[in-house]
């Protein structure tokens, strides 16, 4: 692919490709190990009702962008539910999650990007952007989208996986996400709807372990330490959890 200032970028021959430049980028981005994780996690249905939510915000959208997009789960969910004339595309830092989301859905495109430089669109070209679980760049998510368009938000709540962030060493969430939230919405987005979703997952050992080897807990914990807790965790059996997010819709001005 060629940019209209010369530059040119490969296609990889997995699908995807990536618009990162000589330096790359200073964040830090998902290994193919998270990516295995993650996608044994969906799998196994355990964040079903998540994508189920995700995928109902993302009907009758033409063009939708999965921001931090991951292996692309929800992308392909939002694609499925929008149907036949969608087309979508997942941007990530990770040329593992690009890899992963280039194969999901034959309406879905897969780009490797810094959502920090800026997403890779025109102004006002799509109609949903999803950020789930994700960074979010909201002055770029407010240019591409077009008048009403829908910013889909997805953040975890205070009793997210409560009963395991602990024992399995994950990283616990912060108190003010609402008003970060409220804050990124500014004058730019109106019309914000909240919608909670809540559900229980019974784990296995092999499930806990996967939740943990999903996120961030992946970088400051080795794959050895999180299966030993997962490994004592669930040493009674399976270990039921509580899903709680908050699925937030904002429409553009
Ligand atoms: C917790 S994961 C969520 C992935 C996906 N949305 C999901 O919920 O399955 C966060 C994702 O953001 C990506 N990411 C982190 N920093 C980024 C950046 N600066 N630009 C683009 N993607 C980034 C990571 O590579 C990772 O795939």
């Amino acid at each position: 692919m060629r940019c209209a200032a010369g530059h040119s970028f490969d296609i990889a021959r997995q699908g995807y490709v990536s618009l990162l430049t000589g330096k790359g980028s200073a964040h830090r981005s998902d290994t193919a190990d998270m990516v295995a994780a993650r996608s044994r996690v969906f799998e196994a249905g355990l964040y079903a009702p998540i994508v189920a939510a995700v995928a109902e915000r993302c009907a009758h959208s033409r063009v939708i962008v999965d921001a931090g997009g991951g292996p692309g789960q929800y992308l392909e969910a939002g694609l499925t539910a929008a149907g036949d004339h969608a087309v979508g595309i997942g941007v990530d830092l990770s040329k593992f999650c690009a890899r992963s989301a280039a194969r999901r859905h034959p309406a879905a495109l897969s780009v490797v990007a810094d959502l920090w430089a800026g997403l890779p669109l025109r102004d006002g070209v799509a109609d949903t952007v999803l950020s789930v679980f994700a960074p979010r760049n909201a002055s770029e998510t407010a240019r591409v989208l077009g008048s009403g368009g829908r910013w889909v938000v997805v953040t975890p709540g205070t009793g997210h996986l409560a009963e395991i962030v602990r024992p399995m060493q994950m990283l616990s969430v912060g108190q003010d996400k609402t008003r970060r939230l409220a804050e990124e919405f500014g004058d730019r987005f109106g019309e914000v709807v909240e919608q909670r979703v809540q559900s229980q997952v019974r784990l296995s050992e092999s499930a806990l372990t996967d939740i943990a080897a999903m996120g961030p807990a992946a970088f400051h914990r080795t794959p050895e330490q999180l299966a030993a807790a997962a490994a004592e965790l669930a040493s009674g059996g399976p270990v039921t959890a509580t899903l709680d997010v908050t699925v937030t819709v904002a429409r553009r001005r």
